[in-house]
């Protein structure tokens, strides 16, 4: 059996409903992942939510509710939702509450204590409830305002709570060597390169083992470790497990070899140390390969800190989507944020590369061209005459978009994939302007240029749609179908092979295209 290409997204807290910072998880694994089913691969993007531990536990109690009721009414109000909103076509989604995962995460539990990597212990430590982290002195930074001489979580904000506990531990110390083996021997295992820096320091200065377990006398709202029910797992120990529950992990072998090891797991840098220690050592500990990848993103910043809920900074994804849409969206955010570096989100940007970049550079394009089709060769694609230097640069530059794009995607550099599509739609309208096709469509004698021009003008378009289907596939499967309809599907059309020229069948029509991108004044 082939192996599927295999993307993860983190799982959510359902403590409450998501903003933007989620969504740009979201956008780029589901980016990732088209991008190699458009390869012509099958392709697997897992996402879903995270739905015990003491945060949840508390925001429902806080709300009157039992926090299963809360969790069920999240998701379905919130959660799933999201996915409609950005546009995200996964093929799975796990509740960490579902009974396929906590029978999975109880046998890969048993299967760790027998193997002896758990055992009992006792440990006394600051917890921050907000991470579900214990947190080292280092993690911790002097208290502002209601917290002004307290220490406090430097992500959170809030004072950490002291916690003394007799529970069960992961032997996560024993996996320090074999860890820094797997870094050295998998130099793309932790991606970007900082990434990789950091995680390299933090083993190499030492792991201790880890807690995975809290007694039912503190909270109850987890699932049982199997041998002892007076303890509930660890929310994360749970959590991580999701990436294999969710494809058959002790249920059902065919399908885990069939997608596991994930190809790329696509994380906030915040929950790095988790997917790039604790996981590939629990992992190890099962006999399980790791991840082929862990990719840490940057943060959307507010006022240079990472957005949150908590802290009121956050914006409904579906704000931006109401006026802009779910391309615009997708685009903004993969575009103007190098994948990996943090980004400051702002409407002003947003706006200008909206009018800009899509609106006028890609929209336009695409618009001018058909209409030109349309006015000028009654709907049907012309066929193209002998091809000037022009006309053969531009074959040029398509061919060294698909490949600089491609090459920049395998590194997942989303945003570098799309700057080099981005000189295509550029080369495009230079070339439109200065061969001023309206011209030549004055004079009978240019009949066989003007085809040859708009033969070109197409073509490029119809690379565009493909390399761009990934990252904006409403607009591409429109513009597809007015376009390129005699050609099948969209989702048939293999990047590696888009840039092969004259794919276009002369005399086949077009169809009316509407605007791909509304002015924002038509819009609002
Ligand atoms: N539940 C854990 C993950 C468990 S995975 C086994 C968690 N959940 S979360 O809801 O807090 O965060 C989920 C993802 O959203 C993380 O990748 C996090 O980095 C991302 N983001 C949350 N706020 C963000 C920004 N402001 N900017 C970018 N990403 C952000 O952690």
């Amino acid at each position: 059996m082939t192996k599927s290409f295999y993307v993860t997204t983190p799982i959510f807290y359902v403590n409450d409903a998501p903003h933007i910072g989620h969504a740009y998880t979201e956008v780029a694994a589901d980016v990732i992942t088209r991008w190699h089913r458009q390869s012509g691969k099958d392709a697997f993007l897992l996402t879903g939510t995270d739905e015990h531990g003491e945060k949840v536990l508390r925001t429902a109690l806080g709300n009157n509710t039992d926090p299963k009721q809360w969790t069920d009414r999240l998701v379905e109000s919130a959660w799933l939702p999201l996915l409609e909103t950005i546009d995200i076509n996964n093929q799975d989604f796990i509740r960490t509450t579902e009974s396929r995962h906590k029978v999975a995460v109880q046998k890969f539990l048993k299967q760790l204590h027998d193997d002896g990597f758990i055992y009992q212990g006792s440990f006394k430590g600051n917890y921050c409830v907000g991470c579900e982290e214990y947190k080292n002195d280092s993690d911790l930074v002097p208290g502002t305002g209601d917290f002004q001489g307290q220490q406090v979580c430097a992500i959170h904000s809030k004072p950490v709570e002291q916690l003394n506990e007799t529970n069960y531990f992961f032997k996560l110390s024993d996996f320090q060597q074999k860890l820094l083996d797997h870094y050295e021997k998998n130099p793309t295992f932790v991606q970007p390169e900082s990434a990789r820096n950091e995680v390299i320091s933090f083993v190499r200065s030492g792991l201790s083992d880890l807690s995975i377990s809290r007694s039912k006398e503190r909270f109850d709202w987890g699932i049982d470790i199997p041998w002892d029910n007076s303890h509930v797992t660890y929310v994360w120990f749970d959590a991580l497990l999701n990436y294999i529950t969710a494809i058959g992990f002790g249920e059902d072998d065919a399908k885990l070899n069939s997608l596991w090891p994930a190809d790329v797991q696509v994380v906030g840098k915040d929950i790095l140390r988790f997917h790039a220690v604790i996981w590939p050592a629990m992992l190890m500990a099962a006999g399980l390969q790791p991840p082929k990848q862990v990719f840490g993103h940057g943060w959307l910043l507010v006022g240079g800190e990472k957005m949150s809920k908590s802290k009121l900074t956050g914006i409904a994804p579906n704000e931006i989507t109401d006026s802009f849409g779910s391309d615009a969206f997708r685009y903004y955010f993969m575009k103007a944020i190098g994948f990996g570096s943090d980004g400051s989100f702002s409407w002003e940007d947003l706006s200008a590369r909206y009018q800009a970049e899509l609106a006028n550079g890609f929209g336009n394009l695409a618009s001018r061209t058909l209409a030109m089709i349309h006015r000028y060769f009654n709907s049907a694609i012309p066929a193209p005459g002998t091809y000037e230097p022009a006309d053969l640069a531009i074959q040029e530059v398509a061919k060294s978009a698909v490949s600089g794009a491609d090459s920049a995607m395998q590194k997942v550099m989303i945003h570098e994939a799309i700057a080099k599509t981005w000189a295509l739609v550029d080369e495009l309208n230079n070339y439109i302007t200065i061969q001023e096709p309206w011209a030549l469509a004055k004079d009978e004698a240019n009949r066989e240029r003007l085809a040859t021009v708009l033969y070109t003008a197409a073509e490029g378009l119809r690379v565009l749609t493909v390399l761009l289907a990934p990252i904006m596939p409403k607009a591409t499967n429109k513009l597809f179908a007015a376009l390129a309809s005699s050609l099948g599907r969209l989702s048939d059309q293999k990047i590696q092979d888009s840039a092969v020229w004259g794919q276009l069948k002369p005399g086949e029509k077009v169809t009316e295209l509407e605007a791909l991108f509304p002015r924002l004044d038509e819009n609002q």
